[in-house]
């Protein structure tokens, strides 16, 4: 996994999703947008070069630094991996996975240490698309209504941090809107 790429935030109003009233790239107005509603986001240093089929231990260990100061930071209890390489025959269904609506009772941490996906975070009239790249750290509060497209040939590696993992399982809002916003890939 050697692509490029560079994170991005659109902000939209939830009832214009083809008309972005912000869109930048700027690493620092993004985590202040972002900041404002309660949603953390930081670029940190990803530089390990994870072979093909690196094991989640694998990853864990090249990252053990970082991951062991938002352990102590932030009281997290368990971490884990999702790592998907392109050409996965399980991608359609695991994209659907959290392609609609929903919310947690505790936060989404995700740290990218590959490739890319998109949250889209829905608060109040606004909808924040968060295109995440390698380095990018995020934090989706508890009870923050958001979806997560990873596309259509998924290619990232995250690291994923919890309280519980049973508090990371998805309340769909039965809300329509992911539908109407444009993809990853778009
Ligand atoms: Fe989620």
């Amino acid at each position: 996994m050697t692509t490029t790429a560079t994170t991005i935030l659109r902000v939209y109003d939830d009832a214009t999703p083809h008309a972005p009233l912000v869109e930048t790239t700027d690493g620092e107005r993004i985590a202040s947008e972002l900041r404002a509603i309660g949603v953390r986001f930081e670029r940190w240093a990803a530089g390990a070069e994870l072979p093909r089929g690196a094991s989640q231990d694998a990853v864990i260990a090249a990252y053990r630094s970082s991951i062991d100061r938002l352990i102590d930071e932030c009281g997290y209890q368990a971490v884990d991996v999702i790592r998907l390489e392109r050409g996965n025959p399980n991608a359609a269904e695991l994209r659907k996975k959290f392609l609609d609506e929903h919310r947690h009772s505790e936060d989404e941490v995700r740290f990218f240490v590959e490739g890319k996906g998109a949250f889209y975070l829905h608060a109040g009239d606004r909808v924040y698309q968060t295109v995440c790249v390698r380095g990018d750290l995020i934090s989706v509060p508890a009870g923050t209504t958001h979806w997560f497209d990873m596309g259509p040939d998924p290619e990232f590696t995250a690291i994923r941090l919890f309280i519980t993992p049973e508090g990371w399982v998805a309340d769909f809002t039965g809300n329509p809107i992911a539908a109407r916003f444009p993809k990853l890939d778009a």
